[in-house]
């Protein structure tokens, strides 16, 4: 049994002409331990999916299929379960470090809150498990920083902090939501280096959410790419963006900049991301794909094995390798080494 295990997820929201599918036929498994990232452009539905690991579903929207944390499916789960599962089981940090931390509040009191309600800690051993909270995330002289306020830190140390609270009731699974998009690269690279050491001394599973496959690196073992609320294509994280399958994740690593070759133009993906509103019939990505053929704009294409633990969503499959082999046609080690 996997930790999460998201199956066949679709999120509509009723309106008055067709319903609006947010997400569709989404599955993802994330193991004890394991760094899940998920990819795509925005308004792929990234965080819609996430968010279905704490039992959030955007208001007036219906959710279908199964999400399974730790073996409990979260989508029919009573109010009260749902308040323990959340900070104790799942937590989840967001791009805005305000978005979970209270600008009034003391660093001590929104770090031991949590602990003294949940865990029963008494206000002293709640302070020194706070403590021990900042320095994990490495944050200078904590006991300090326990007086202090939101505003009087950096947006990274802020981002710190934030991950600190939501480690502080030591859940099984961490939810990184753009955890690094406001950052500056070498805080970003901090940010980074902090969630897989928590993951290796916690054993703390982590989902990495990013509309930037540059982040994504070599710190994530499997790689799900989303395009207009479905997966276009999964792997190995390192596999993927060395030899991506999908047109769609080829687009994506060719808009990359280039770190061997820096002033080498951008290559942007032509046409405008798909919405739910105006999801293209077939495979979604048609308008946008220079491989597209006629079934595209018709069938929407199934998710399907392609050897070495990878799965892709493509009728064409213009980049499978001559040998038939798992791997694609390899990049210029853009990416990874
Ligand atoms: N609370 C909500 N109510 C209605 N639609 C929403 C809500 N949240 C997100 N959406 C829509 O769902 C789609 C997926 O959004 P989201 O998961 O936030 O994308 P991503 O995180 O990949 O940028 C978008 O079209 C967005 O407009
Ligand atoms: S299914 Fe067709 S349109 Fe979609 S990515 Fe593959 S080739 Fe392009
Ligand atoms: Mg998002």
């Amino acid at each position: 049994m996997s930790l999460l295990e998201i199956d066949d997820l679709t999120i509509s929201l009723a309106t008055t002409g067709a319903p609006r599918v947010l997400v569709d036929g989404v599955s993802l498994t994330v193991d004890s331990g394991q760094m899940v990232g998920l990819a795509g452009e925005s308004g792929s539905g990234k965080t819609v999916t996430a968010l279905t690991a704490l039992g959030f579903v955007p208001d007036g929207a219906t959710a279908t299929g199964a999400v399974r944390l730790d073996g409990e499916d979260v989508l029919t789960m009573s109010k009260k379960r749902l308040r323990e599962v959340r900070g104790t089981t799942v937590a989840m940090v967001f791009q805005d470090p305000m978005t979970s931390l209270h600008p009034m509040l003391s660093v001590e009191t929104q770090l031991t809150e949590q602990l003294r309600v949940h865990r029963s800690l008494s206000r002293r051993a709640a302070k020194a498990r706070a403590i021990e909270m900042l320095e994990l995330v490495r944050i200078p002289n904590p006991s300090k920083a326990l007086s202090a306020y939101p505003h009087h830190f950096s947006g990274g140390m802020r981002q710190r902090i934030a991950i600190a609270g939501a480690l502080a009731c030591e859940p099984k699974l961490l939810i990184a939501d753009e955890v690094t998009t406001a950052l500056d690269v070498t805080v970003q690279a901090g940010i980074l280096g902090l969630l897989e050491q928590l993951r290796r001394e916690l054993g703390m599973a982590v989902v990495f959410i990013t509309h930037d496959l540059g982040v994504m690196n070599v710190t994530t073992d499997e790689l799900y790419v989303m395009y207009s609320g479905r997966v276009a294509e999964r792997g190995g994280t390192r596999q993927v963006l060395a030899a991506p399958r999908h047109p769609y994740t080829r687009a994506l690593v060719d808009a990359l900049p280039d770190a061997q070759n820096l002033g080498h133009p951008l290559v942007a993906i032509p046409g405008e991301a798909a919405t739910p509103e105006r999801r293209p019939a077939g495979c979604a990505f048609h308008p946008r794909c220079a491989f597209a053929e006629d079934r595209c704009r018709t069938e929407v294409p199934e998710l399907l094995p392609i050897g070495a633990g990878r799965v892709l969503a493509c009728h064409v499959d213009p980049f499978a390798p001559a040998d038939g082999s798992a791997t694609g046609v390899l990049l210029d080690g853009r990416i990874g080494s």
